[in-house]
């Protein structure tokens, strides 16, 4: 019952697996990872010949009492459903799917829940981990948590209730930026005589320094700071200004719920 049990290996079971291995938060030998198509584990088993492998979730979850469940959100239920006869008393069961309530496992398995919306961005260990605990976890439990997650970035604990909205900001927000920019890029090749590559990489480093500034100054200090008066940057900027609340109302109309 000394293990960490690891339920789903896509995008984010691997990025948080593998952040906690490699900043010595848990140790390959104290892992027990498990997912669907169980050969996705080759390489990681490759890797870190100590951590143990199971296709059978009963198997995990008879040795771990702490269980991450990394699963598509339209499997969370019935993963749960799954292993609860075997959770112990003191499971603590930590999730990550979007648009999933705390209160609505809770109708399923009534002891520790956590629910933690992580981001792309943790793995380079930025961004921000939205976290949210039923009553049922411990001190224990918040201090394990923050000290895992915090190699992936921040902790930020916030009510259940507000965490659709932080969700829009600190995780599908790469996704946007990311889409914004591969429109750009798009329009700046259709436009002029620079390949794709070209204009990626101009986009890329510019969006790097944008980002370090933007921890130095405020929006509005970067936003002046180029755009004079009359100049290119304020024309684009009121193209801007008149066609994204729209748009942003929309997107957060439709990802809010
Ligand atoms: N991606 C993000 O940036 C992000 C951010 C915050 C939260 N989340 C949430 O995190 C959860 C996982 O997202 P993801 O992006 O990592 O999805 P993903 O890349 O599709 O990975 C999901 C993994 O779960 C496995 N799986 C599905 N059903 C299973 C089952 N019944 N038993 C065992 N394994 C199962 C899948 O196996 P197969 O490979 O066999 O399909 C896959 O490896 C979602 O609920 C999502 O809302 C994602």
């Amino acid at each position: 019952m000394d293990k960490i049990g690891f339920i789903g290996y896509g995008s984010i079971g691997e990025m948080i697996v593998n952040g906690f291995i490699s900043s010595n938060k848990i140790k390959p030998s104290d892992m027990i990872v498990s997912t669907r198509k169980i050969d996705k584990l080759d390489e990681l088993k490759i890797k870190y010949p100590e951590i143990e492998i199971v296709a059978n979730k009963k198997l995990l979850t008879n040795k771990c009492s702490k269980i991450f469940l990394m699963v598509n959100t339209n499997e969370l239920i019935n993963v749960l459903e799954e292993i609860k006869s075997d959770l112990s008393l003191d499971a603590h069961i930590i999730y990550t799917s979007a648009g999933i309530g705390i209160e609505q496992l809770e109708t399923i398995f009534s002891g520790k829940i956590t629910h933690i919306i992580p981001t792309l961005t943790g793995k380079v260990a930025k961004g921000v981990n939205l976290i949210s605990h039923n009553k049922k976890v411990d001190n224990q439990d918040v201090n394990f948590i923050n000290n895992t997650f915090k190699s992936l970035g921040q902790t930020k604990i916030i009510p259940e209730k507000d965490m659709a909205l932080a969700t829009i900001i600190t995780s599908c927000f790469p996704a946007f930026v990311a889409f914004f920019c591969k429109k750009f890029a798009e329009q700046a090749v259709l436009d002029g005589n620079f390949s794709q590559k070209e204009v990626d990489e101009m986009i890329k480093a510019t969006l790097e320094g944008t980002s370090l500034l933007l921890l130095k100054m405020d929006f509005d200090d970067v936003i002046s700071r180029i755009a004079t008066k009359k100049g290119i940057t304020e024309a684009g900027l009121k193209i801007m200004d008149e066609k994204l609340p729209e748009l942003l109302k929309e997107l957060f109309g439709v990802t809010s719920h």
